[in-house]
Formats: C-alpha cells, structure tokens, sequence
C-alpha cells in the first residue's frame, strides 16, 4: 500500500471527525442569563418533604385496601368538554381557571382541574357498569388551577380521592366521610366535618329562585362579583368572602327548607349513620360546594379551629352525584358518591408531627475501581435484605468517605480497598467506638442486620 493511497482513504474520515464536531458545538445552546424562575403557583416537593407525602401515600393506600377500593389513574389532560360543563360553565374552576388550549392536533384539551369528571368518563368508556356495583376507585395526582396564588392555593396541587359509583344508599355517603375523616385522624389531623344536602335539582331550582329573589331585593348592596354571581350562579353568593353579604346571609332562606322529601330522608339517614359510627359534623345550611354535578349530601373537611364560616383552606370535600354519568352519555342513571383531599394542605398540617426521616445506619467507603464494581453488588445484597446503605461512589479519598459518614451518624461504616476485594472480606468499623474487625464478605449482610438489630 503506498502511503499516498493510505492517506486518501484515511483523508475523508479523518477531516469527517473534526467537520462534525464543529457542526455540534456550532448547536451547543447558548448559557442562560438567569435561571429560569418556577412559574407562578407551581412548586417543587423537594427531597426533605418526601418523608410526609410518603405518609400520606402509605396511609391512603392502606386506608383503600382496607376499604377495598381500587387505583385509577386517569390523564392529566383530556377535551376541554370533560369538564366543561360537568364542573359547570359558570363555576370559578370552568369560567377562569382552567388551562385550556388546541394543542397541536386542533384539539381544544384541559388540564384536569379535578378527577371526578375524568373518572365518569372513564367508567362509562370501560363499561364499568358491566362490572359489580358499586365500582369503588381511588387515585391521587396533580390538578391544574389557574387560581391566584396564595397560602395553600396553587396552580399545580395534588388531591387524593375516593370514588363509589352505582349505589345510591345514604351508607355510602356516610362510609365516604367516614374514610376521610379517619385517614386525617390517622395523619394526626382532626378535621370537622361540614355537611349540608342540596337535594335533588327540581328542589334546588325551586331554592335557586327564592335565593335570588331574595338577593334581588339586597342587589344594592351587593358588589360587582357578587351581583354577577347573582345573575350567572346565585348558589355561589353562598360562599362570598364579603361581609355586606355575609350579613345578609343570616336571614337568607336555607336550602333545607326547601328539600324534597326524598332528599331530606336520605340526608336523615346519612346524619344518622354518622351519629352511630361517632364521626362528630356540623351542619352548614350555606355549604353548596364549587362545582355543579353534586346533588343531596355534600360535605367538607376544615382544619379544627376553622369552622363556624365558609372555610378558605378546607382540607378536602365531596358528595353526591348521582346525574353526573348520565350527563356525560352513561346509558343509565348511575348514582354515585366521592370525596378528593388536598395533600399540599394535609402535608402542611401534619409537617410539625411526621418522625424525621428514618436514618440511614450503615456507610459503605470503596478505594479503587474494583472495590467501586463490588460495592455494587454488595448493594443489591443490602437491598434484597432491605437494609439501606449510603455511599459516596463519586468520592475516592477515604477521609472525605469517613467524613461524610460521621456527619450522616451512622452505626457501621464498611471499608473496601483492593486487598480486601482479592481476600474477599471488608472492615467493618464501629463509628461509635472507632473499633473496626475484618470479615468474610459473604457474611457481611448478615453481621450488619444482627448488629441493627442489637
Ligand atoms: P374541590 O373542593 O374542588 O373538590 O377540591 C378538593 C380539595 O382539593 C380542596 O378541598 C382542597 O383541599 C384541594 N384544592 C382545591 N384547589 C386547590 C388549590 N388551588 N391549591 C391547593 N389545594 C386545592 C373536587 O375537586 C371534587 N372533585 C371532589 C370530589 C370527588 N367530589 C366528588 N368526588
């Protein structure tokens, strides 16, 4: 081969390598002038807070098998008209707060500002009436509000909720309230109970009319919002944050007055069964709830120490729905119940009381490459004996390892360098005493749970 020939065929890859690699750094992006700042509303659950959501997962999904309901987990984003008008097209969720947009496809989609929609229409696209009744789902995840932000109120917040679709005896109810209750008694919230029926929507209509007649006569004194509110949505003056109407509120007429009687032995009925499982309430004769599919019994849970007025925080709520399915297409009426918590607001609450973090006990500190691979499977030992070990792999002088074990207060410390790798053993040391001993590495996982358990 003549050098000139090698040198041809070399040519092109050689003077390729360099051609693509200024292509790349031509793309490289361009630093950023300023971290870009989280949006309004929106936040990070950062690792030292994972102790108490953990809690609260746990406790749900204890509380659910316990139960026996079953997990769903239905899209963040689905067609605008999943909640449009389920939720209701003059309710503050639909009218200003909903992410809505045509993505890319023309389609105009939401982010869900809540689960219960997306839940009857995925039991009516499943078939699920097919399935015994009632079908009882539970699910937890992020829910998207374009709210003003405030203490407890973001734009991106996580609900926990419970579902029973196809019964429609008053237990029902009471088992739901029942299970909310104890799952924030269990994370160490007492929480009261605000309940109230709104009957069936006849009655309703017939409450709605003398509310707003009622109202028309005060209309002076009401402001913008509120006599908008009067016109649109007049249920909703019920939950006005101003005190001209709040005032006017003690002599409004309530809607019990105004309850069919089958509504009203339902909601006896519920309160009764309360009465007998000790789940203390209160009744609140102005508690309407914000979305429009509910009927008969709704209900909220208030931090204690909240009540006595229309809560801005409350913890969570629910009732009744029992049109909301055949609303969205269900082939027949379908009754069902359900209930959602707010877990940044249970999170908040219940921060001051959650145990720290279990802490880790064992370190592991590695000197060298080999040592650094069979640290490696040493951990899957660990884990398989569910014993968690930290580690610095990224670490390579054994003072920083020992450092950061001190500072982490561990039990143990477990050293491995490269004479120990070939003799098959590790140091363990004692980081209490400082003693160390150097055993058989195959016995190490069983030494370190005796030594946890001591
Ligand atoms: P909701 O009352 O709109 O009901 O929301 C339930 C809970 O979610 C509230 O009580 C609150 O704890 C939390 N929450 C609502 N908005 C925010 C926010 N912007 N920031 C933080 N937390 C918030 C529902 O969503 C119904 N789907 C509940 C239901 C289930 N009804 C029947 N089944």
């Amino acid at each position: 081969m003549s050098p000139k020939k090698s040198t041809g065929k070399s040519a092109p890859e050689k003077s390729e390598a360099p051609k693509k690699a200024a292509k790349t750094s031509a793309k490289a992006p361009k630093k950023m002038a300023k971290t870009p700042d989280l949006l309004r509303g929106f936040r990070d659950i950062l690792p030292e807070e994972q102790v108490v959501w953990d809690a609260i997962r746990d406790q749900t999904r204890a509380m659910a098998k316990a139960y026996s309901f079953e997990r769903i987990d239905v899209p963040v984003l689905e067609k605008a008209e999943v909640f449009e008008r389920t939720v209701g097209a003059h309710t503050d969720i639909v009218e200003k707060e909903m992410y809505t947009f045509v993505d890319a496809s023309g389609d105009r989609v939401s982010l869900r500002p809540e689960a219960t929609a997306s839940i009857a229409r995925a039991y009516i696209g499943h078939g699920m009436l097919n399935r015994p009744q009632p079908v009882k789902l539970w699910y937890m995840g992020p829910m998207f509000r374009h709210d003003r932000p405030q203490a407890g109120r973001f734009r991106q917040f996580h609900q926990l909720g419970f579902e029973t679709i196809g019964v429609d005896d008053p237990i029902t109810d009471a088992q739901l309230i029942v299970i909310a209750h104890r799952l924030l008694r269990d994370l160490g919230i007492e929480a009261s109970v605000q309940i109230n029926s709104i009957g069936n929507n006849e009655a309703r209509q017939a409450y709605i009319t003398e509310l707003s007649a009622y109202f028309k006569r005060h209309r002076a004194k009401l402001g913008e919002d509120d006599k908008r509110r009067l016109t649109k949505n007049p249920l909703r003056l019920l939950d006005s944050k101003d005190p001209a109407v709040k005032e006017l509120l003690a002599e409004a007429p309530q809607i019990v007055d105004w309850l069919d009687d089958a509504s009203r032995q339902h909601f006896t009925k519920v309160l009764e069964i309360l009465d007998e499982v000790e789940v203390p309430y209160i009744l609140n004769p102005f508690l309407v709830r914000g979305l429009d599919y509910y009927n008969r019994t709704v209900f909220e849970f208030w931090p204690q120490g909240d009540e006595g007025e229309k809560s801005q925080n409350a913890l969570g709520g629910g009732g009744r729905y029992d049109h909301l399915i055949e609303l969205m297409g269900g082939r027949e009426a379908t009754p069902a119940v359900g209930f959602a918590l707010g877990v940044e607001r249970i999170a908040k609450l219940i921060k001051e009381k959650t145990p720290e973090k279990e802490p880790i006990q064992v370190f592991f500190a590695q000197l060298g490459d080999a040592a650094r691979r069979v640290g490696l499977r040493l951990f899957e030992e660990f884990r398989a004996a569910n014993i968690p070990v930290a580690e610095a792999f990224g670490k390579s002088a054994l003072k920083a390892q020992l450092d950061l074990a001190n500072k982490m207060q561990v039990k143990c410390t477990l050293i491995l360098g490269q004479k120990e790798v070939l003799d098959g053993t590790i140091i363990l040391r004692d980081m209490e005493s400082g003693s160390q001993e150097i055993v058989d590495m195959k016995k190490v996982v069983a030494i370190i749970r005796r030594k946890l358990t001591a």
